[in-house]
């Protein structure tokens, strides 16, 4: 497959994904999701690769989110089902038996802090941002952000990010156990090269080992992934979610109706 919206680049047995699309900060629209999920299996397939990283274009932005653009008149089974194939690839990083780093360079809001949480460790650069605006559209996340955030950080705190909306920076990411490590941005891919390079003079069987142990959490709660995928679904079908998508691509504050 020839990838569209993503680069790709092998050195030292390490595969760099770099989501490619800087003029609308890196946001995930269908077919970059699909580009991330067949990048990923060809370097679980490929002998010469021994881990992964995943970054984003330029210097603002990890990832902005899922493309709002691109699912403003979704309906609920289009919603649904986007948030199906968006769990499907999420899921497929997460059970890879190389290990992935995310390089969070910038933003990393909505679904760009769920494919950061999907990696197995998260490096970020000191200008990182990271939160799930969701609510502000008048949805939930859509690819695992209900799931993995508490998982990550703990219920108390992440339901407050969830409900509130906040951003917070790296050092909080840091202090909330949300990244392993902060750097500069100049220092950032040197640090995620390093973190592989020391995994991979480990036995790659018990490394394989310990990501489907620890991933063993997730096979005993596939039902709270369920119950994500509906209720985002469910979420296109409300008034909440057509003034929240309007307001972010007309550029102005939403005005939601408490019924
Ligand atoms: N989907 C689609 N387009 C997006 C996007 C997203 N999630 N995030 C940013 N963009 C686009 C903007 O529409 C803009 O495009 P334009 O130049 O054609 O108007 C471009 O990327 C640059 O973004 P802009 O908003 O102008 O940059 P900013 O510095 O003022 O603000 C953010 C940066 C990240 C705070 C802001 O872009 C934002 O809030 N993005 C949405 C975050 C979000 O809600 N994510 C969850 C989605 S489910």
């Amino acid at each position: 497959m020839e990838f569209k919206n993503i680069l790709t680049t092998t050195t030292d047995g390490i595969l760099t994904i770099t989501i490619n699309r800087e003029d609308k900060l890196n946001a995930l629209n269908k077919l970059t999701i699909e580009e991330i999920g067949v990048a990923i299996k060809q370097g679980a397939q490929d002998k010469q690769v021994h881990g992964m990283i995943i970054t984003g274009a330029g210097r603002k932005a990890f990832v902005a989110g899922a493309d709002i653009s691109e699912f403003s008149s979704h309906t609920t089974e289009e919603g649904t089902a986007l948030s199906a194939h968006g769990h499907r690839v999420f899921d497929s990083i997460e059970a890879c038996t190389k290990p992935v780093i995310a390089a969070v360079n910038g933003f990393a809001l909505g679904g760009g802090c769920e494919l950061a949480m999907a990696c197995h460790l998260r490096v970020a650069a000191d200008n990182a941002r990271f939160g799930q605006p969701e609510v502000k559209l008048g949805l939930i996340p859509g690819y695992g952000g209900t799931q993995r955030l508490p998982q990550l950080i703990g219920k108390s705190k992440a339901l407050e990010l969830l409900m509130t909306a906040d951003m917070i920076d790296a050092e909080e990411a840091l202090h909330l156990g949300l990244v392993n490590y902060v750097t500069t941005p100049d220092e950032l891919l040197g640090k995620c090269n390093e973190l592989l390079a020391k995994i991979a003079l480990q036995s790659p069987a018990g490394v394989a080992g310990v990501i489907k142990c620890v991933n063993a959490y997730y096979q005993s709660h596939r039902s709270g992934f369920e119950f994500e995928i509906k209720s985002f679904g469910e979420c296109f079908d409300t008034g909440d979610f057509k003034e929240g998508t309007a307001a972010f691509l007309e550029k102005r504050k939403p005005a939601f109706e408490r019924s």
